[in-house]
């Protein structure tokens, strides 16, 4: 008997606060045209005080739960994938198992930057398909607008609040069926970690640091590391990129995205695009795409939806869904 991961549930949430870029230009020195030109990013969502990553993830997981018609006492693992985690420890993933009243199932987070849903996804999967997992809660929360230095133009108008989740479950197939997740595929190089980085931490100086990015060096590998992996999990399953209905991007930039898709041979309404609204929400880019495409109608039952990402580390994944 074998098991694959099906999606049978999508949510989000996003903190009610808004920063346009208009609003940035008060009190930086950029403009509006800068920022749509080089980025396609208009506004962002800004997380008020107190709202915590736990916060956010609890409200993205009650509407993916609401989704696929589970409760919490149906869940048997939480994954959070977060870089700005309410605390050092212990995990958000364990904060938000009890905001959900659970007092079952094990939780954890996964650290793999604007990578992490893909991740997470990917180890949600694996138990599933290790048969140790029924219903997993894969999430991906951020606050990354506490870690990034307002002062340094060159980031922090990249960035969002916001959090998204996914509920997997456990369905038995036959061997060859090609149902659900079909495939993850994760990368690192760590020697390229000085690219994108925080420059402070518990086990470094004890500071929460501030973000900081070499963008150019960034964007190149972004280009050249999400094509290969693209690449990677159309022949690991024998498609090629015409067989693609969705692409679900990590929305660090509209003009990656808008490389990636025309590497692909797709059209600019096959890719979910919400980085102009979100901007870069790192690790809960992906989900709130997702969600966006699955409730206003766009991704439908039977068609093959392609996720990838990659961030700081560096990490870079896939995960191909036949929906
Ligand atoms: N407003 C106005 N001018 C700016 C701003 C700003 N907000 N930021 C930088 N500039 C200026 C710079 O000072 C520089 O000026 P100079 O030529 O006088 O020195 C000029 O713009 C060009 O700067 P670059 O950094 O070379 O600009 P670039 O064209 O590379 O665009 C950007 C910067 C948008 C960050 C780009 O490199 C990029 O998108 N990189 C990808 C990084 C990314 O998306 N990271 C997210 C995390 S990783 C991920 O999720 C994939």
């Amino acid at each position: 008997m074998a098991y694959c991961s099906r999606i049978v549930g999508t949510g989000s949430h996003l903190p009610d606060q808004i920063m346009t870029n208009a609003q940035l230009v008060e009190k930086l020195d950029t403009t509006d045209e800068w920022i749509v030109e080089r980025t396609g990013i208009r506004e962002r969502r800004i997380a008020r005080e107190g709202e915590s990553t736990s916060a956010l993830a609890f409200q993205a997981a009650e509407n993916a739960l609401e989704a696929a018609e589970l409760t919490a006492q149906d869940i048997d693992l939480v994954i959070v994938a977060t870089t700005t985690p309410d605390n050092t420890f212990p995990s958000t993933a364990t904060k938000v198992q009890a905001m959900l009243g659970m007092d079952n199932g094990a939780a954890f987070d996964v650290q793999a930057v604007c990578s992490g849903f893909i991740y997470a996804l990917s180890i949600g999967d694996n138990f599933i398909r290790a048969g140790q997992a029924k219903n997993v809660l894969v999430i991906g929360a951020e606050v990354m607008t506490r870690i990034l230095d307002w002062t340094d133009r060159a980031t922090c108008v990249l960035f969002g609040d916001g959090a998204g989740a996914v509920v997997l479950q456990a369905q038995e197939i036959e061997e060859g069926d090609k149902l659900g997740i079909l495939s993850t595929h994760l990368h690192s190089d760590g020697k390229l970690r000085d690219l994108l980085y925080v420059d402070g931490g518990p086990g470094t100086n004890g500071n929460v640091g501030h973000l900081r990015m070499l963008g150019r060096e960034v964007f190149r590998h972004a280009v050249t590391n999400l094509a290969a992996v693209v690449g990677e999990a159309l022949d690991a399953n024998g498609y090629d990129q015409a067989d693609i209905d969705w692409l679900v991007p990590h929305q660090a930039n509209k003009r990656i995205l808008d490389g990636t898709a025309r590497k692909l041979g797709l059209s600019a309404e096959q890719v979910v695009v919400t980085v102009d609204r979100h901007a870069n929400t790192s690790a809960a880019s992906v989900p709130l795409a997702l969600d966006e495409a699955v409730r206003d109608g766009r991704i439908q039952p039977g068609q093959l939806v392609l996720m990838e990402a990659m961030g700081g580390g560096l990490t870079w994944g896939a995960a191909l869904v036949r929906w």
